[in-house]
């Protein structure tokens, strides 16, 4: 008799969960079980590439890392606690390796929450909480709507701000919602249809909508005027926004060292001596950006970076050759073509004080006109000095070669190292 109830309470349920299913089939209710879920190369498209209403956080992973295995409990939690909230799921990179490369993994864990065709890195600490606070952000829109007077104060604290600016009615902000998702890392986002704020950046009435993208107190007019939420617009504006995201100058870190040192940009990498007059460094650089942006336009074709060079010393002599003594240096690092340029046209070496020799120099480089170091180191064996640069990447979060272990095909192997190197030690993305 028991058991008959029992088994009839249970029929019950069962029928209870499938009504709730049928009337609830229009609702996607996210994370139902409160669990982490696997994905892989097999349901990965479906599951989240062709569901673009469904946010995922994905922790990308090895099983042997270390930092993957203080992270797995953590995970878990996350998971129960954005139960009916948010998905979160796990790739085993090991299982799915081109999976893995296709959204830019370089080392283990990365976490990235993937939202429509956007997906954005989380760089923060890795525990519950602050992992939390990153999934809440992800999950709300990233614009801010403005009135200019709002607006204007923005503009003058932050470094770099998106600005949508649009005519009454908020057509289209769908668009800038899913695109300033992508760099929540990176800029603010704002909203506007206060037509003063026209004035602000010498545009019409009849120009609107436009994007405009504010660093310093330069305004970067979007050419395109197609807003239309479609992934290739999408797409477009993205990539508008990526190529200048970042401010005018900046100090490297580990959010930013990956896309730095192993983008196809020239970079002024300068490094620094902290201990002496930072200010003073840093006002040099900012000279010597400024001036080229005057001289030769800013739509972030050239990077303007520092380092602490007395704190990655080790990295500083290896790759560039400076000694603590010879701070600040600075040199014109081509990481596309794994080479830097160390002295100026006449064989001098650059001189951060020498602000119109250094513009010069970036257009030396540019025209061919410099000699260039290689950033592998001669003398050595190659396959030795991989090792040693990912030691070094490993400790320092450089990767000082990615060209040619991406063009030899390599990936998996230094990605593997890399991530062992990095498990060994101190990993300044866990500090
Ligand atoms: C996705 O595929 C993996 C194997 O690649 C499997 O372990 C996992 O359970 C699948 N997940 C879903 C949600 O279907």
């Amino acid at each position: 008799m028991l058991i008959k109830i029992l088994a009839g309470a249970f029929l019950f349920a069962l029928q209870q969960q499938n009504v709730a299913a049928e009337t609830d089939a229009s609702v996607y209710i996210p994370n139902i079980e409160g669990k982490v879920v696997t994905l892989g190369s097999a349901n990965f498209t479906q599951q989240v590439e062709d569901s673009p209403d469904r946010a995922w956080f994905i922790k990308f992973y090895a099983p042997w890392c270390t930092h993957c295995k203080t992270l797995a409990p953590v995970w878990v939690d996350l998971a129960k606690t954005l139960k009916g909230k948010a998905n979160i799921a796990e790739v085993d990179c090991t299982l799915d390796e081109p999976l893995c490369r296709s959204y830019g993994v370089s080392g283990f864990p990365t976490l990235k929450y993937v939202a429509k065709d956007t997906s954005v890195e989380y760089r923060g600490t890795r525990d519950h909480d602050s992992l939390l606070a990153f999934v809440d952000k992800a999950s709300k829109s990233p614009v801010t709507h403005v009135s200019d007077s709002e607006l204007a104060a923005k503009l003058d604290s932050d470094e770099v701000s998106l600005v949508y600016i649009y005519d009454s009615k908020a057509d289209h902000i769908d668009t800038i919602d899913s695109v300033g998702q992508a760099f929540i890392n990176d800029l603010a986002t704002y909203a506007t249809s206060d037509p003063k704020a026209l004035a602000r950046f010498g545009l019409q009435k009849e120009n609107l909508p436009k994007v405009v993208l504010w660093k310093g107190d330069k305004a970067m007019i979007y050419p395109g005027s197609d807003f239309s939420n479609v992934p290739e617009t999408r797409a477009t504006l993205r990539n508008w926004v990526n190529d200048r995201k970042y401010p005018l100058f900046f100090e490297l870190g580990p959010g930013n060292s990956n896309d730095v040192l192993r983008g196809n940009k020239l970079v002024v990498l300068a490094f620094f001596m902290p201990s002496r007059e930072l200010d003073e460094q840093k006002a040099l650089l900012k000279n010597i950006a400024e001036s080229y942006a005057k001289n030769v336009g800013d739509e972030g074709k050239v990077l303007f970076v520092w380092m602490d060079g007395i704190k990655h010393a080790r990295y500083v002599y290896n790759v560039y050759g400076f000694n603590g003594n010879a701070l600040p240096a600075v040199v014109i690092s081509d990481p596309k073509n794994t080479q830097f340029f160390a002295k100026n046209i006449d064989g001098e070496a650059l001189d951060l004080v020498q602000t119109d020799e250094i513009v010069k120099a970036i257009d030396d480089a540019q025209s061919g006109l410099l000699k260039a170091k290689s950033t592998v180191p001669s003398g050595q064996h190659f396959a030795k000095y991989i090792e040693k640069a990912m030691v070094v990447a490993g400790k320092y979060w450089f990767i000082t070669i990615p060209a040619i272990i991406v063009s030899s095909g390599l990936l998996i192997i230094p990605l593997v190292k890399s991530a062992q190197a990095s498990d060994k030690r101190t990993d300044p993305k866990s500090q």
